[in-house]
């Protein structure tokens, strides 16, 4: 699918009924930030607060990612932040790859009009569906890996740290690459 305007996507996504999240979700998460960015952050998919709210990483795991993200002296409108799946999966659960699969679509749109430097992988979830990488979160973490025009990052998931503290020092010197990476393009 093509669209002629950014705007088109969050419409189409609006509108979907493309799996059975469809049905349960009470919003679709679209994502949000700068058109500009020169980092996406690419999470799972919504939680409880991010269904209620129609935003994307707005509940504790969101504040935290909030709170990184502006220790690298950004703001969240100085980035883009998306999820795999624009629908709450119920229970939390990890999105189907079924569903997954039939979802991005939607990223891939938002990625080709935003053109990041860098996608921020949050997690085992974008780790494996954007890079095709199964392997720990502790050996991925922190690698760079460029794929045509895009170079990612993994990294934990913010929901990760909440529940590991031993996590935020590691996280946090990826999130130090990431400033780097910034600062030196
Ligand atoms: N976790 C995610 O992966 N995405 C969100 O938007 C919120 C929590």
């Amino acid at each position: 699918m093509i669209y002629e305007k950014f705007s088109d996507i969050k419409t189409a996504v609006a509108g979907c009924s493309g799996c059975a999240y469809a049905v349960t979700r009470k919003n679709t998460v679209f994502g949000e930030g700068s058109l500009h960015a020169k980092v996406m952050f690419v999470g799972e998919g919504p939680g409880a607060v991010e269904d209620e709210t129609g935003r994307p990483f707005v509940g504790p795991a969101g504040q935290l990612l909030t709170k990184m993200i502006e220790a690298i002296g950004l703001t969240r409108n100085d980035v883009y932040i998306a999820n795999i799946v624009k629908c709450r999966p119920p229970h939390n659960a990890d999105p189907l790859p079924e569903y997954a699969e039939r979802c991005l679509p939607f990223l891939r749109a938002q990625v080709a009009f935003i053109r990041p430097r860098l996608i921020v992988c949050l997690g085992k979830v974008p780790t494996r569906f954007l890079l095709h990488e199964e392997g720990s979160m502790g050996a991925l973490h922190g690698r760079m890996i460029t794929k045509g025009s895009f170079t990612f990052m993994p990294t934990y998931h913010p929901s990760a740290l909440l529940h590991n503290e031993d996590l935020k020092r590691p996280a946090w010197e990826d999130f130090k690459k990431i400033r780097s990476f910034i600062n030196d393009d």
